[in-house]
């Protein structure tokens, strides 16, 4: 009779459970407690692998190279920040510093000038010991017309914008293939994925250049482990479009846009530190769009 009983409440017990679990599974609640859990391994994930990496960030002092840097910084990576302005990438490590960053090393860098360069990721190389990431964010923006543009200008943009970002990414190359490892990313613009809402036709075809120079570096590259991705910021409010856009010109952009509004630097900051990190391990020449939807393709 005790056995019966027994043989009774199991039986009760094991069909309520059996019940709740049904429940569980049809409700998605353990789904997303799953999930849950597995995101904030990964989020966790990203920033330790972060942590343990070194790299330079070129156009740091400003806009989206800034905030590249407080983003990779407060995830704990080692930095070498450079531009061609230092007296706010020095204001800028003190400030990573001062949050309890790792402290940046700061340099006065021309991108167009090869010997800089070259300069730049020995000092990188030098002070880390490895160069695990470079992203390639300096640039400049000019506006003038198509049948205006001076050959001066033409040539200061494709010097700039297009031979700087090739200068970066064949030296760090060069440091990547004897780790067999490394992370490029290289700064072009919504402008390299159809036309310049704001840059005249220079800035448009440097912005396409970096888009084919990080496809063909990332096939060159990758059987040494490294990736290379080009990343493509549509409208974003810093002090390059601040200064070459007035307000009624941004309001028109944003009118146009999706989610109708410009990007903060922050937004596109965080999209350049997955692009680093080994969250996006198996993306390679990749073009990445981050444009509020103003460009769907
Ligand atoms: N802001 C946008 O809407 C937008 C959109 C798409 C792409 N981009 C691209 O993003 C990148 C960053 O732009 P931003 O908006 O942050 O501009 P920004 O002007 O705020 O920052 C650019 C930085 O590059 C530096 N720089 C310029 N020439 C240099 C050189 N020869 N050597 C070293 N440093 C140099 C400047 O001193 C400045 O600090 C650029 O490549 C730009 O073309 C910007």
């Amino acid at each position: 009779m005790r056995n019966v009983g027994f043989f009774m409440v199991g039986k009760k017990l094991f069909r309520q459970v059996k019940d709740f679990c049904c429940l569980v599974f049809k409700n998605n609640i353990l789904n997303n407690i799953l999930f849950t859990q597995e995101e904030e391994l990964s989020a966790n994930t990203q920033k330790e692998d972060l942590a343990a990496k070194a790299g330079i960030i070129t156009g740091a002092a400003s806009g989206i190279g800034r905030a590249t840097a407080l983003n990779l910084a407060a995830a704990g990576a080692g930095l070498l920040l450079a531009d061609m302005a230092l007296e706010p990438l020095q204001e800028l490590a003190a400030e990573i510093k001062e949050a309890g960053g790792k402290e940046p090393v700061t340099l006065k860098v021309d991108v167009s000038d090869q010997g800089q360069v070259r300069d730049m990721v020995l000092k990188a190389k030098e002070s880390f010991g490895s160069v695990d990431f470079m992203v390639n964010s300096a640039g400049i923006l000019r506006r003038t017309g198509f049948t205006e543009i001076p050959a001066e200008e033409w040539d200061l943009m494709l010097a700039v914008n297009l031979t700087g970002v090739f200068y970066c990414c064949q030296e760090a190359a060069k440091v990547m293939v004897e780790q067999k490892s490394g992370s490029i990313v290289n700064v072009s613009s919504l402008a390299g994925r159809s036309t310049s809402i704001l840059g005249g036709a220079h800035y448009t075809t440097v912005k396409h250049g970096v888009v084919g120079l990080s496809r063909h570096a990332a096939r060159e590259l990758g059987p040494n482990g490294i990736r290379v991705n080009a990343f493509c910021p549509g409208a974003t409010i810093t002090p390059m479009t601040e200064t070459s856009a007035q307000k009624e010109e941004r309001d028109r952009a944003s009118a146009a846009t999706p989610l109708r509004r410009w990007a903060k630097p922050e937004e596109q900051a965080s999209v350049i530190a997955f692009l680093v990190s080994d969250a996006s391990s198996f993306m390679t020449g990749a073009c990445l769009d981050s444009n509020g939807g103003a460009l769907m393709v």
